[in-house]
């Protein structure tokens, strides 16, 4: 069959250049976009009297019932259509008759799909940022069960100083809270209506393209029709918010299946988020924190894909842009489904506060807290962490930990050691003496939690 935009040519092409040049297979999930789209369009059309009320109300009256046929499943995509917005116009001509051909006036597929594709991902950001909030609640509330479980916090990977496990998921908490923060400030670009830009230069006709942006709920209108049709620094940014997200989840599930190890111990998952293996009886895998961590290399794939599709590209549409819908939608998807499995995942961790305990009182990891003692007797700083040093380093050769020596053997290091030292250097002493801003003190943990729960029911 000749394509719909027959004309110069004679509008058939070979079977392969069909398929090749095809998009239905995967921009048909912007169907309503399009109808809504196209209804919006009709409707302007009328209002302008650059078709008659009548015309346009069959317009309007013949789209609807295609999107609740293929909303019902009574209509199927036809997959040898070129993409979603053909398909909907033929199936509006095949069901109104020569009207139908009418729909495209003062419109171009150009700013058709420029505009379905942020219909779309402003729907996809919005959902985005509610399943974050449900990762941040379970993430609050394990924070708030463990404001006082004290753990080894890490520098390269070596203890380096005691927190509270609630600080530590405090910490992707901040993050969770900036990407929805950038996501947000993503919607106010994304809400930007590019309709009425058609192919790339604007139209003759009187349209109102005010009228079309706020019946579908857009803040503004492009102002440049051939940046209208061209830009689409909203899917580079999408992928780019999506890609910091999963570095963020990627690197907590990191973390959790370090602390799931044999090694650490220091959560256990519920077996509804791990896998057995299928020779060792023993084994109990973090897959589902395994596939984050790897499926954050795609989204980055989907990112700089986007952004390498984009950089050689002469104004204004030229098909190559076709490439954003897979890039945004797999970057969309991928994040979707992490977060789905993250926040039961987390909410469903059980923590191991003895064995945190245990790593925490191994690793000298209140050496610095021994040495402020010194500082708070007026030593400098760098003497008392010499000094520190030495009682470490003769420590680990004697087998002994900064608590279980004797106030003999401190003297013989400083005669500023007291009794008063072993009060100091207490875990949870260490913890609750950081009560520093943002510090890991259970005070200062309260205070992020409040402060993400406000976050999370107002932003
Ligand atoms: N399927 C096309 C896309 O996704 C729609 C726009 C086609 N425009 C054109 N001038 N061929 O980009």
């Amino acid at each position: 069959m000749a394509k719909m935009w027959a004309g110069r040519t004679d509008g058939v092409t070979d079977k392969i250049a069909d398929d090749f040049n095809s998009s239905i297979k995967f921009d048909s999930r912007m169907y309503k976009q399009d109808i809504l789209g196209s209804m919006a369009h009709a409707s302007m059309l009328g209002v302008k009297n650059i078709i008659s009320q009548a015309d346009a109300d069959a317009l309007i009256a013949g789209l609807e019932g295609i999107l609740s046929d293929i909303e019902s499943g009574k209509l199927a995509i036809d997959f040898t259509c070129e993409d979603i917005h053909m398909f909907v116009e033929q199936e509006l001509t095949a069901r109104i008759g020569d009207l139908g051909k009418k729909l495209h006036t003062a419109r171009s597929r150009n700013d058709q799909v420029a505009l379905d594709t942020r219909m779309y991902l402003r729907d996809r950001t919005n959902s985005i940022i509610a399943k974050i909030k449900d990762l941040l609640s379970a993430i609050v509330l394990k924070a708030e069960e463990h404001k006082t479980s004290i753990m080894p916090g890490y520098t390269h990977l070596q203890r380096a100083q005691p927190i509270t496990f609630g600080h530590h998921l405090m910490a992707y908490a901040m993050m969770l809270i900036r990407d929805i923060e950038r996501f947000t400030d993503l919607l106010g670009r994304i809400n930007i209506s590019p309709i009425g830009c058609c192919a790339l230069a604007g139209t003759t006709y009187d349209t109102d393209r005010n009228y079309e942006a706020k019946k579908l709920g857009f803040d503004d209108i492009a102002l440049n029709s051939i940046d209208g049709v061209s830009d689409r620094d909203f899917c580079v940014e999408f992928a780019s918010n999506c890609s910091i997200l999963m570095m963020h989840l990627s690197r907590f599930a990191e973390e959790i299946i370090l602390w799931s190890s044999w090694e650490f111990k220091f959560v256990e998952l519920s077996d509804a988020y791990t896998t057995g293996s299928s020779i060792m009886p023993q084994k109990k895998n973090s897959d589902m924190a395994e596939l984050v961590r790897g499926k954050t290399g795609r989204v980055y794939g989907d990112l700089i894909g986007l952004l390498t599709m984009l950089k050689g590209l002469p104004l204004a549409y030229n098909k190559d842009m076709q490439e954003d819908k897979e890039a945004v939608f797999d970057a969309a998807d991928t994040v979707d489904m992490c977060l789905d499995v993250f926040a039961p995942m987390v909410a469903t961790m059980k923590v191991i506060p003895e064995n945190m305990l245990l790593a925490a009182q191994k690793g000298f990891i209140n050496a610095t807290d021994l040495a402020d003692y010194l500082v708070k007797k007026d030593l400098p700083f760098r003497s008392a962490y010499k000094i520190c040093g030495q009682i470490v380093g003769d420590c680990i050769k004697a087998g002994k930990v900064l608590e279980t020596m004797t106030i003999k053997e401190y003297k013989a290091y400083s005669d500023l050691f007291d009794k008063d030292l072993y009060e100091e250097i207490s875990l949870s002493t260490c913890v609750a003496k950081r009560i520093s801003e943002g510090g890991t003190s259970p005070k200062s943990v309260e205070k992020q939690i409040q402060f993400v729960k406000g976050k999370i029911e107002n932003a």
